[in-house]
């Protein structure tokens, strides 16, 4: 099932399959999220899912037609 995942705060948005790792659909966007451990226990790579935290390196693109992933930003602006 393709899914459309659109990645916030640039609106960039590509088309994964569900189940794909969202750090490899990131990589693909051109999306940069910080990882560590890529194992879950560090959480440098948390970003929200549909207004949930998650950890990017162990959580798959959901089955639902669209998802938006809102990379959390340095607010040093
Ligand atoms: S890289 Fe450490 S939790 Fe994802």
């Amino acid at each position: 099932m393709l899914v459309k995942v659109k990645f916030s705060p640039d609106n960039i948005v590509v088309e994964a399959e569900a189940g794909e790792p969202l750090l490899n659909v990131a990589k693909r966007a051109g999306v940069s999220i910080p990882t560590g451990c890529l194992s879950g226990s560090c959480f440098a790579c948390e970003v929200e899912m549909a207004d949930q935290p998650v950890r990017a390196c162990i959580t798959g693109v959901p089955s639902q037609a669209e998802v938006t992933i809102a990379l959390y930003e340095d607010t040093l602006w």
